[in-house]
């Protein structure tokens, strides 16, 4: 028997021309169907070409989970560079991600380590901080197209960077205008908690990303599969397999993490193309990867919650759950964790979140003086799966459940 594992894998020939295209963070070269955002996004930003530190733009984007938001902006951000880089215009573009950078002082250190990389971390209040930033713009007559992506985590701080922000020389006549934005959002309701004159300078240019029709998302996905995997690995008839999959919530993330698996379970099987069982296995097996990326931001304690309503729904026949019923998995839980529970009302506000999220969906079922009876239900991510994954990530915190 041998145990060059490595050697026996890598005699193996792959199914994919590069496996790193179908990760999410890759910008491909074209974005079927998104050319009229670009196109649009282009015209709102001319004068930054044309007329340079004239106007001070803000957009805000929005659209579903999946929809290509991000990857639009992104792509859009370089064409911008380049364009204005041909006519030697100074102009930086910055994508910050609001639900990694989540204060106010990690998105302005975000930006000052962009312009200056070597800025000390501490010892500035966000309000020098800006006023670096803008004394660095002037003095490189330059300007700066901040992205805050995921903008509702900043919102509902309730802190006032988007209305600095938005306001930065909005009082001195004729001054050079340096800073514009864009900020994308899945969902208009967030923008609720911003103050009056801010919500109607964002509200004054909002771009909607529509949903994508199936017929698009089988487009969108056949050039994904001809840009990353051999050719004649995936059929146009599994291709739309997947898009059928997909059509419902539209998240195009889905789909690519769909291709990647069955592409690996079919090479595992020693397969030289992808077949429709090993596409029904990946689905079987997928947590959405919006919700992956939801976890891995998620508190020990909302993550110890969540583990309980995964627990009970799995001990539950029906296909939801009631609060009550996860609240005694959720006590043995933090039991076994060796930590206190979170009150009441905490863990609502968790429910809430997790709604939001689209982790859950809440019934309530009956509201009176007594409390509220709600049936929680997690209609589409494999329970054992997603067991397994918040179990990982509590170990990787250093609970062992
Ligand atoms: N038109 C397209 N052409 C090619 N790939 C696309 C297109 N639209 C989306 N994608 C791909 O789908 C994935 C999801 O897109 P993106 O991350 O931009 O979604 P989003 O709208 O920002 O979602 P979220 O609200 O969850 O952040 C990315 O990997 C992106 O490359
Ligand atoms: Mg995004």
């Amino acid at each position: 028997m041998t145990m060059d594992y490595f050697e026996e894998l890598l005699k193996k020939p792959s199914l994919f021309i590069d496996e790193s295209k179908l990760d999410i963070n890759y910008v491909p070269d074209l974005l079927p169907h998104r050319e009229k955002e670009l196109s649009l996004l282009s015209q709102l930003f001319l004068t930054l070409i044309t007329n340079p530190n004239l106007v001070s733009r803000k957009i805000l984007i929005t659209g579903k989970t999946g929809v290509g938001k991000t990857v639009t902006v992104k792509k859009f951000g370089s064409l911008l560079k380049e364009a204005a880089s041909i006519r030697n215009i100074p102009i930086k573009y910055i994508h910050i991600n609001c639900r990694k950078e989540r204060t106010n002082y990690k998105v302005l250190i975000k930006i000052i380590r962009f312009i200056d990389k070597n800025f000390p971390k501490r010892g500035y209040s966000p309000q020098d901080l800006l006023e670096v930033i803008i004394e660095f713009l002037d003095n490189q007559n330059c300007h700066l197209l901040i992205v805050l992506d995921e903008l509702s985590y900043l919102i509902n701080k309730g802190e006032d960077l988007i209305y600095t922000l938005t306001r930065i020389n909005d009082d001195t006549i004729n001054a050079p205008q340096r800073l514009s934005i864009i900020g994308i959002v899945r969902d208009l309701s967030c923008l609720n908690n911003l103050d009056i004159s801010t919500l109607s300078t964002l509200q004054r240019n909002i771009v909607k990303f529509n949903n994508y029709t199936s017929e698009q998302i089988f487009d969108i996905l056949k050039y994904r599969t001809e840009d990353s995997l051999k050719k004649s690995v995936i059929s146009d008839d599994l291709v739309e397999m997947i898009a059928k999959i997909i059509t419902e919530n539209g998240d195009i993330r889905y789909g690519l993490n769909l291709i990647w698996r069955a592409c690996k379970i079919a090479e595992n099987q020693n397969l030289n193309y992808i077949s429709a069982e090993n596409i029904r296995l990946g689905n079987q097996e997928l947590i959405p990867f919006s919700t992956q990326d939801t976890l891995t931001y998620l508190t020990i304690h909302k993550l110890i919650f969540l583990l309980a309503i995964v627990s009970s729904l799995k001990k539950n026949k029906h296909v939801n759950t009631s609060v009550f019923e996860v609240l005694s998995f959720y006590h043995v839980l933090c039991e076994n964790a060796g930590l206190p529970h979170r009150s009441y009302s905490q863990l609502w506000n968790y429910l809430q979140e997790f709604k939001r999220e689209n982790i859950i969906s809440i019934k309530i079922i009956s509201e009176n003086i007594k409390g509220r009876k709600a049936l929680i239900e997690i209609p589409n991510i494999p329970l054992i799966k997603f067991e397994e994954t918040i179990i990982k990530l509590l170990a990787l915190k250093g609970i062992q459940i």
